[in-house]
């Protein structure tokens, strides 16, 4: 039997406020959340739905250091872009605060204090290292040094980003200081950490035991992790962005943001409600449900329910956590290091009023089991082949033909045959079927059920053909667009969680007011007579161009961050002179140069070579005009054994050097050298 609750806590993860957010964080966490908070406020159900920004962390330092401002400015700039451009997205929280709100500080602290006063903390001191010139110890990221694994030599003490491997700031070989370049010391620090070990029996329970329904990636790492052996984490850090530790003795050190940032959905919800918080948290007939993506599982499932659990006072533990996999971008992970993300505030500007668009492919092609790929190409042909040509299509042919026929008044249905009950089977059908996919957090089965309204419409339109029916006998006309329309409107309910802003302008037309759930599947929501607006459309197709625009938006990031990770490759391995010298280097002066025919790469050579001429091919075509070169001087490997390319023989090579984008630049001498001279 489900057990039956009054009310539901919908929390959202807190994004970091040390960039925008990107379509990844929306697949992922607000979409699908926004999808069941309307879902369930459509119902009429007791929802409220959290939200707000994580404003400590390492990162948000780092960020603050590096553009020389405080990490204060960095979190008020990125907390105003990420809350005004979901609103704009129509993400409706209830609350979108932060994590440096006075009330957060308070809720943080005292949760903090009264676990260290109920002994639910062990102190350890540990080495960790230490920055004497900036006098401060070293957060893992704050590290960079060579990679024990794959000898990267740009690796953060946290995370090697080549190999991929997780570190410690102790493993890097070579450590500096990424605040003095400094080689840190190692230096003794105490720490708070919550044995996380003492909960293993009761998380075991809880989850393995009591929540076998949850999504398979979520129920599988938690048993993993449990199966692993539950270690005690530090919950303090020596920082000076944060919540300070609110203990005699910790001066310099503050709550590590993974301990602060959860505690952030009850500051949020205390800022709501000031008075029946309490309530959301720790009446059992409350239902929590936690939206985050998959990083965020361990901390979600495992650390915070065992803060709760040591804190006691009847807070309630989550009913499910439905967390989503990754969204890629055109083939690559999401990196907001590397830009290489399609930013919401940016593509509210690049697409005005098209907010229901990105909801629609967001869902469509939401991670929900598997990582997905969004691509440019995939938004413009879901939003040209199915938003415009199904959805906005059906709806205009309804509205255009009630016009036409009725003076825009909807028609009454007095010819009912089989094929128009038949439809309103099939509408309660989907009806069920979609609300049942809601319930289940399968967001994107539902939007296609959804999406089974309008295609239902459509084939009833094809069949039924009411324009040609017009020539004959308007009181059946009347009946076929009187379904038509109630098709119409149950497209306005079934797709307000969906696309919001699509569904307010359907009910608008049709003058639907206050929409509820229970509308869904009737075939009696619009009566006759009533004055119908003059349709608009509802979609519209997306151009090539505007496309293209966004994919090479892109091209320029790939190329750009090409260019940035560009190292010289490593210096090789010493050779004694007499190797050296075997190689015989000369300044020649190109003669003549022509393309190679039926070869793209490569140029012909006649270079005077102070001896005799000679013919030299080299794959630089791609790079010079063959005229450009003539007359130029530059140095070629004289004794290279000669060899064919395409049919022509080459007496040596030309020396040339290449760019971090591959462009190859040909070596020659920088003053004038008489030919044949030898290089060395
Ligand atoms: O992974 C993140 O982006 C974190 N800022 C999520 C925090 S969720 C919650 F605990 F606040
Ligand atoms: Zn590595």
């Amino acid at each position: 039997m489900e057990k039956k609750f009054k009310r539901t806590l919908v929390t959202t993860a807190l994004p970091y406020a040390n960039g925008p957010v990107h379509i990844g964080h929306l697949a992922g966490v607000y979409v699908p959340a926004d999808i069941y908070t309307r879902f369930l406020r459509l119902r009429g159900e007791d929802v409220v739905m959290i939200g707000g920004s994580d404003e400590h962390g390492v990162p948000i330092t780092i960020k603050a250091q590096n553009e020389g401002v405080t990490p204060q400015d960095i979190v008020d700039r990125y907390h105003a872009i990420i809350k005004d451009s979901m609103e704009e997205l129509g993400v409706s929280f209830d609350i979108y605060s932060r994590t440096t709100s006075d009330i957060h500080a308070e809720t943080a602290s005292e949760f903090f204090r009264r676990l260290y006063d109920n002994g639910h903390f062990v102190e350890k001191t540990s080495m960790q290292l230490y920055d004497e010139k900036a006098n401060q110890f070293l957060a893992d990221r704050y590290v960079t040094g060579e990679c024990p694994h794959c000898h990267y030599d740009r690796a953060y003490g946290d995370q090697c980003e080549k190999c991929g491997s997780s570190l410690n700031a102790t493993d890097l070989i070579n450590p500096k200081s990424a605040i003095t370049g400094n080689t840190p010391v190692l230096k003794e620090t105490k720490h708070w950490y919550l044995p996380l070990d003492r909960w293993e029996t009761p998380l075991s329970e809880w989850i393995l035991e009591g929540h076998k329904e949850w999504k398979t990636n979520v129920y599988g790492q938690c048993k993993s992790w449990i199966d692993l052996g539950l270690q005690p984490r530090a919950v303090s850090r020596d920082l000076d962005w944060g919540v300070p530790v609110p203990v005699e003795g910790a001066e310099g050190k503050v709550l590590y943001v993974w301990f602060d940032a959860p505690i952030g959905y009850i500051s949020n919800t205390k800022e709501l409600l000031p008075d029946s918080w309490e309530t959301y948290w720790k009446d059992p007939e409350t239902r929590i449900i936690n939206f985050i993506g998959k990083d965020n599982i361990v901390f979600h499932c495992i650390i915070f329910p065992a803060m709760l659990m040591a804190y006691g006072d009847n807070y309630q533990l989550p009913d499910n956590v439905p967390a989503n996999e990754f969204l890629n971008l055109e083939g690559d992970k999401i990196s907001t290091s590397r830009n290489w993300a399609i930013w919401l505030h940016e593509y509210l500007r690049d697409f005005p009023g098209k907010q229901d668009v990105l909801r629609y492919v967001l869902t469509a092609n939401a991670p929900e089991t598997k990582d997905n790929d969004f691509t440019w190409r995939d938004f413009q042909s879901r939003n040209n082949s199915e938003l415009v040509a199904i959805l906005g299509n059906f709806v205009n042919r309804a509205m255009v033909l009630t016009h036409k026929y009725f003076d825009g008044k909807v028609p009454a249905a007095t010819d009912m045959q089989p094929v128009d009950t038949q439809v309103f089977d099939e509408l309660k059908t989907i009806a069920g079927a979609l609300t049942a996919n809601l319930e289940t957090f399968h967001f994107r089965e539902a939007l296609k059920e959804a999406m089974n309204i309008a295609r239902l419409g459509n084939k009833y339109l094809q069949e039924t053909e009411p324009w040609k029916v017009a020539k004959t006998d308007m009181t059946r006309v009347a009946t076929i667009l009187n379904v038509a329309l109630q098709i119409c409107a149950n497209i306005a309910v079934a797709f307000e969680p969906f696309l919001p802003f699509m569904s307010g302008k359907l009910a608008g037309m049709l003058g639907m007011k206050n929409l509820t759930w229970d509308m869904l599947g009737s075939d009696n929501l619009l009566s006759p007579g009533v004055q119908l607006a003059q349709p608009e459309l509802l979609f519209e197709k997306i151009e090539d161009d505007a496309i293209q625009a966004q994919l090479d938006r892109l091209d320029r990031i790939r190329e750009e961050n090409k260019r940035k990770s560009w190292r010289p490759e490593p210096q090789m391995a010493d050779v004694p002179f007499e190797d050296f010298t075997k190689v015989d280097i000369r300044v020649g002066t190109i003669l003549e140069c022509n393309k190679v025919p039926k070869a793209d790469k490569l140029l012909q050579f006649l270079i005077d070579d102070g001896m005799e001429q000679r013919t030299i091919v080299s794959g630089i075509a791609k790079y010079y005009n063959p005229e450009d070169l003539v007359g130029k001087q530059i140095c070629f490997v004289a004794n290279f054994a000669p060899r064919k390319l395409k049919g022509v023989l080459s007496q040596g090579m030309i020396l040339s050097a290449q760019n971090p984008d591959g462009s190859l630049v040909v070596i020659g001498p920088t003053g004038a050298v008489t030919p044949g001279a030898k290089v060395g």
